[in-house]
Parts: structure tokens; C-alpha cells; sequence
């Protein structure tokens, strides 16, 4: 069936899009580094500052209780996006990158030691590696690395090779924010259980992009971050099943995550709570369940759909463009591919490429997109990223390779 245009839909729900830059409305490219707001979300914090705002779990008043309903409220819808057992298993984080270092710190100071191994893969953000380097320097423990493929995919004869009896954890990218590759975490987890080792996912960019159930995909712990699912900043959350987080000890101390503190000692509270001490970012957590509300009202098989359509004309437009290559696999229809596009034009800088775009109101982004042994793993120091969203349009990447085709024109006379 033809995909609906979402796009059409959505568009005005996003004060940021229907903005003008230059000649027409911005074209932002740029949805894998930070994605867009939709008005909803925006309301969703506003009304929180304006109406509910307290402090969580600790007031006697009807204020605190109702900031506290509202962001366990957003606990749930979480745990619901992702097909959580409970609520109990949904810990919010800054982001993404503290629900990592959380699982390093915690489980992995006092599960592993020098001998041991963690698997990681090439195509990891810096984010789902220096953590475990930082690990490694405090236990000893082993960090390997899982190899590519010529298509720009996990090698999964690789990953069997280096899975052994010593392997503790293999933590890897759902979706990679730079080939767009889709890791077959199934038969990942499934390959990694029988060892007994445990598998985190990094759902960075695959959250908003396509259906999602912690429970048939098997693995073990999960992180996402809200500002990347139409959310807002500052907040993000860590799911681990139950009895395995109930067995780790507690990450940051402070208050909220203890039961009673005496001058020698303490006890944790209970599941979640034991990992989130301090105030939590209590506005921007229920307005991230605002925003996963949002996407569920236009469903994530529409957006994977649609996305999947603006994937496959972008990247039969980038294939006629002479000297360009893209990193990671071609979208077909028997794969999911993530909806983005990085790729480099031979003698010419990424970083020349975006500032001309910009010019024009195109936003992509330049650099190494936080995978710095991924770029040296191909030779190059840095790539451009075009990455997509459902509120994208045929017409958008039409304007994108018009301004890509003239910026490289621009570029090759003036070299
Ligand atoms: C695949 C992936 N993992 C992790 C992160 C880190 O996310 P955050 O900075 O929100 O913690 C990102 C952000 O770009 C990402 O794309």
C-alpha cells in the first residue's frame, strides 16, 4: 500500500518548521542530532510551570501530588512506548549517555573484572564506548570490538568469533546514527544469553522511527533520550529488567533515592527511584511522555512507512550525483534502514558543504557525528548527514540535492 504522507499531517504542528529562512521555510535535515518540537510539547512544559509546578514525591500539598501524579503519569507512558513489564523499570536519566554511564558505573563495577569482556562495535556514538573505556581503566575488564561488513553493516561472523565464555555485556546501537544500518538485535541477544552474558541497547535512533517492544527484542537494558523523540531536553531513561536492576547498588547519592541516611550509613528506596537522586527534570519528563503521546497518535508503522518513502527517492537522488558515496547499506524493502543519509564528495570538505547549505536554510550536519573510530575505520576524517523525520517532504530533499548539486558545482570552480 502507498505510504500516507504523514508529513502533510504534521507539518504545522511544529512552530520551528513553518519558520522562513531566506526564500522559503526552513529545511531542517538535521532531525538525527536533535529532533523538532511539536506545539503539544511545548504547551505540555508551559503548562507544568505554569500550573503544576513542585517538587516531586517529598510535598505534603495538593501541588506536589499533582506534579508527582503527572510525572509517574510520564513513567507509564514510557514504560508503555516500550512494552515495559513495569513501572518499576523505567529510571529517568539527563539522557541517554548518563543511562550508559549509569550501567557502567553500577553493574559494571561490581559484575565485572580484569578478564572479563565487553563487546561494542565499531559504529558506536562515542557515547556507547567511553563509558566502558572508563570501565575497563577501573576493573581491568576487556573492551572489543565488533567489525563492519562492505555493506556498512554489523558482521554478525564476527560478533560469533569474538562471543566466548569470558563476554559480560555487549552493548551496541539499535539504529547507527551514521550508516543507518539496522542491527539484528534478536538474534544478537538471543546468540549473546546463551553465554550468559547481557545485552544494552542504545534506542537513540530508533525509538521515533519505527514500532518498538523491549520484550520480543530480548535485550536486557535499553536508553533513549526525550530530545530525540520530539521531547524536550535534559531528560531521558534507562530501562533494565527488574532483577537486574534490584541487584545493582545505586549510581548517584543524594536525596530521593533513599529510604533512611544515618551519620554511618543509609538504605536505597525501592525500584526506580534508587537510581534517580536529586530533583528530577520534572516538567521536561512529563512533557517527553507528552511528545511519545504525540507520536503514538500517528503511529509509529505510518512513520516507519513514510520514512521508508523519503528514504528510497533521497538516496536515488544522492546515486546520481557523480563522486559522492554514502556510508551503510542501500534501503530495500526486505530491510529496515534508519532515515538518514551520510555521505562525502571526493575533494571536497563536509564542513564547506554545510555551510553552503546553511546559507540556502538547508540545516544538515558536518563532522564526525560523535563516531570517531567509525570515520577512521573509513579513512576519512569527517562526512555530511542528511537525516530525516516524518514532518519531511518529497520537496524538501528535492531543494536538499538542487542546493547539494549547486554547492559542489560552487565548490569544484573555486578549488
Ligand atoms: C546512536 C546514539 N547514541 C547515543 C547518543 C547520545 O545521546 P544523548 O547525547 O542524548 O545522550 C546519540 C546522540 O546523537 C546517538 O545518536
Amino acid at each position: 500500500m502507498f505510504p500516507e504522507n504523514i508529513a502533510e499531517r504534521t507539518r504545522r504542528d511544529f512552530p520551528l518548521l513553518n519558520s522562513i529562512s531566506g526564500q522559503q521555510g526552513l529545511i531542517y535535515l538535521d532531525h538525527a542530532a536533535t529532533s523538532q518540537k511539536p506545539q503539544s510539547v511545548i504547551d505540555s512544559l508551559e503548562h507544568y510551570y505554569k500550573n503544576i509546578n513542585a517538587n516531586v514525591h517529598r510535598g505534603a500539598h495538593q501541588l506536589s501530588a499533582k506534579a508527582t501524579d503527572a510525572f509517574e503519569g510520564a513513567r507509564q507512558i514510557v514504560g508503555n512506548f516500550i512494552g515495559a513489564n513495569s513501572f518499576r523499570e523505567i529510571v529517568f536519566t539527563r539522557n541517554a549517555t548518563e543511562g550508559i554511564n549509569l550501567i557502567a558505573r553500577s553493574w559494571g563495577d561490581s559484575n565485572l573484572k580484569e578478564g572479563d569482556e565487553i563487546l561494542l562495535t565499531v559504529m558506536e556514538h562515542h557515547s556507547n564506548i567511553v563509558p566502558w573505556q572508563l570501565l575497563s581503566g577501573r576493573t581491568g575488564c576487556l573492551v572489543k570490538y565488533v567489525g563492519l561488513t562492505p555493506s556498512g553493516e554489523l558482521d554478525v561472523d564476527d560478533f560469533c568469533e569474538k562471543l566466548n565464555e569470558k563476554t559480560k555485556l555487549i552493548s551496541l546501537v539499535h539504529i547507527s546514527n551514521t550508516l543507518g544500518c539496522c542491527n539484528p538485535i534478536s538474534e544478537i541477544t538471543s546468540k549473546a544469553h546463551k553465554y550468559g552474558a547481557l545485552v544494552l541497547l542504545d534506542a537513540c535512533q530508533s525509538l521515533a522511527h519505527q514500532p518498538f517492544d523491549v520484550g520480543s527484542i530480548g535485550v536486557d537494558f535499553l536508553v533513549g533520550s526525550s530530545h530525540k523523540i520530539c521531547g524536550p531536553t535534559g531528560v531521558g531513561f534507562l530501562w533494565g529488567r527488574e532483577h537486574i536492576l534490584e541487584a545493582m547498588p545505586p549510581f548517584l547519592g543524594g536525596g530521593e533515592m533513599i529510604q533512611d541516611v544515618f551519620l554511618d550509613r543509609f538504605t536505597s528506596s525501592d525500584l526506580p527511584h534508587k537510581f534517580e537522586a536529586g530533583t528530577p527534570p520534572i516538567g521536561e519528563a512529563i512533557a517527553m511522555g507528552t511528545a511519545i503521546q504525540y507520536l503514538e497518535l500517528i503511529g509509529l508503522e505510518n512513520i516507519r512507512d513514510w520514512e521508508h518513502k523519503l528514504m528510497e527517492h533521497l538516496f536515488e537522488k544522492l546515486s546520481q550525483i557523480n563522486d559522492l558515496r554514502v556510508l551503510g547499506p542501500t534501503p530495500s524493502n526486505e530491510k529496515y534502514r534508519g532515515a538518514l543519509a551520510t555521505f562525502s564528495v571526493e575533494d571536497i570538505h563536509s564542513n564547506d558543504l554545510a555551510s553552503l547549505l546553511d546559507i540556502a536554510g538547508i540545516c544538515i550536519r558536518s563532522g564526525h557525528h560523535c563516531c570517531q573510530p567509525l570515520h577512521r575505520h573509513y579513512g576519512l576524517t569527517g562526512t555530511a548527514r542528511a537525516s530525516l523525520s516524518f514532518t519531511s517532504t518529497i520537496e524538501e530533499i528535492d531543494l536538499f540535492i538542487d542546493e547539494l548539486c549547486s554547492s559542489i558545482s560552487f565548490l569544484r570552480k573555486n578549488s
